[in-house]
């Protein structure tokens, strides 16, 4: 069972179409409103209601993307809204539920509990930036959530929430895709979302062009996490201010927590932003905490001394995850384990995170075996500055972070190793794993 500190996405009691009616009560009359729809393709005129008063509203809910990295979502909406289209293009909405993080489930829960939600949200976006297709990029071990989801855009379909003319709006045409992705970590990279979703191997892009631009098929594209459409549309019901008075002056809004681990009651938790590590322990009923790792292993590992720091943009920014590490937890093994996962998910497309992520495994795999050497400290300490500064993407650039931040935090769990040639851990990752 879900603890909510705030009621705001997972206890919403909104029906479908709610949002949607809002946005487009927005418009000062039917008959300005229409005109603006006329151009729901081309792109939208400012300051006319409808459409433009809907990013106004985004804008002031000061609302930032739930995928981890924060950006302004009504900066990357307007961005798309004003990006020009070639001939035969269209602006695309796609929802990224790819969530591969280990430790974060909270868009699974989102999905099967608010799929309306998501949907509404996708389509308020649409409605927006002017775009006229939709995807939903779904992790492939959610699979079991394809038919359930089909069934509701079906229905959605059913009460002209998708379509043509939506709500009975002239011109107002979107729909709503689902791709199932294949069980790669790195495709939740935007960018190798959007080559996945053209039917290529996910490999990251360039970036710039980010895809407001130059997205699927090379056209106007916005792809958001799950909880940011979710938002969205509740902002479109309520509005930009109501929503900005939670949370904090950087952080507006709620985020959804994966709390998991050593912990009494581990589910989905919802907080204001700006609640600290110590209170969702409490809450969660976690009483012997050596560290919690916050963001998953591309996040941050923090430990008791640092409990009083805050879940939002200007102290932890998240995805979701929040992993909880007792005093029995060998926090080297962990780092270890964390460091597999990368080394096993790097995309072998650029050599730095390629060869990056297989000599960082086995220098902890050599530690683990108690065959290191302080010099292995040095090694690695070389491995994050190539990977962080030469890799294509945020997989290779992050993969160093649980390390780094267990040695700093947990060094005796490291020098047991340097001591004890013939040490034996408690838990053996290679047993486990085989
Ligand atoms: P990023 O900061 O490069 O971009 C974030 C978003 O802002 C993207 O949608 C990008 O297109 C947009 N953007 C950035 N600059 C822009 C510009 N000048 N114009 C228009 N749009 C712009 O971050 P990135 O690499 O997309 O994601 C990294 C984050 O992903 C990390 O914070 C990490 O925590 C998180 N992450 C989340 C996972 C999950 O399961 N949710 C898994 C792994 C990482």
């Amino acid at each position: 069972d879900n603890i909510r500190r705030a009621d705001v996405l997972l206890g919403n009691d909104m029906q479908p179409g709610d949002a949607l009616r809002a946005a487009r009560a927005l418009a000062p009359d039917e008959g300005l409103m229409a005109s603006n729809m006329r151009s729901w393709r081309e792109g939208l005129p400012t300051g006319l209601g409808g459409p433009a008063a809907i990013l106004d509203e985004i804008k002031h809910a000061n609302l930032r993307g739930r995928g981890g990295a924060g950006f302004t979502t009504a900066l990357k909406w307007e961005a798309c809204r004003n990006a020009p289209l070639k001939l035969g293009q269209q602006r695309i909405v796609v929802c990224n539920a790819d969530e591969g993080e280990p430790g974060t489930f909270k868009d699974r829960v989102l999905l099967t509990r608010h799929a309306d939600a998501v949907f509404e949200g996708m389509t308020v976006a649409a409605y927006a930036v002017g775009a006229t297709l939709g995807f939903l990029y779904l992790r492939g071990e959610y699979r079991h959530l394809l038919e359930p989801l089909n069934a509701i855009l079906e229905r959605r379909r059913g009460e002209n929430l998708l379509g043509q003319n939506i709500l009975g709006i002239p011109g107002a045409n979107f729909d709503i895709e689902i791709h199932l992705g294949a069980g790669a970590y790195v495709c939740g990279e935007e960018s190798a979302l959007i080559e996945s979703l053209e039917g290529k191997r996910g490999t990251p892009r360039n970036r710039p062009p980010f895809p407001v631009t130059n997205g699927y098929l090379d056209q106007p594209t916005i792809v958001n996490n799950v909880e940011t459409f979710a938002a969205a549309a509740l902002i479109a019901l309520k509005g930009g201010a109501w929503y900005a008075n939670i949370g904090t002056r950087h952080s507006a809004g709620t985020k959804i927590l994966s709390v998991s681990g050593d912990c009494a009651r581990p589910g989905i938790y919802e907080y204001p932003f700006g609640v600290s590590v110590r209170q969702v322990l409490a809450d969660c009923g976690a009483d012997d905490v050596q560290a919690v790792q916050v963001s998953g292993p591309s996040g941050v590992c923090i430990a008791p001394a640092e409990f009083d720091r805050i879940i939002g943009f200007e102290d932890i920014p998240t995805a979701g995850a929040f992993t909880i590490f007792n005093s029995s937890r060998d926090m080297f093994e962990v780092a270890r384990n964390y460091v597999h996962f990368f080394q096993h998910e790097s995309c072998g497309f650029c050599t730095p995170c390629r060869v990056g992520t297989a000599l960082l495994k086995k220098l902890m795999d050599k530690l683990h075996q108690g065959a290191g050497s302080p010099y292995d400290f040095a090694e690695i300490e070389k491995l994050n500055v190539l990977l962080q500064s030469m890799s294509h993407c945020g997989l290779g650039h992050t993969a160093c972070n649980p390390v780094l931040d267990t040695i700093a935090r947990f060094r005796p769990a490291y020098d047991r190793r340097l001591m004890q040639k013939d040490f034996t851990p408690a838990f053996d990752l290679d047993q486990a794993l085989s």
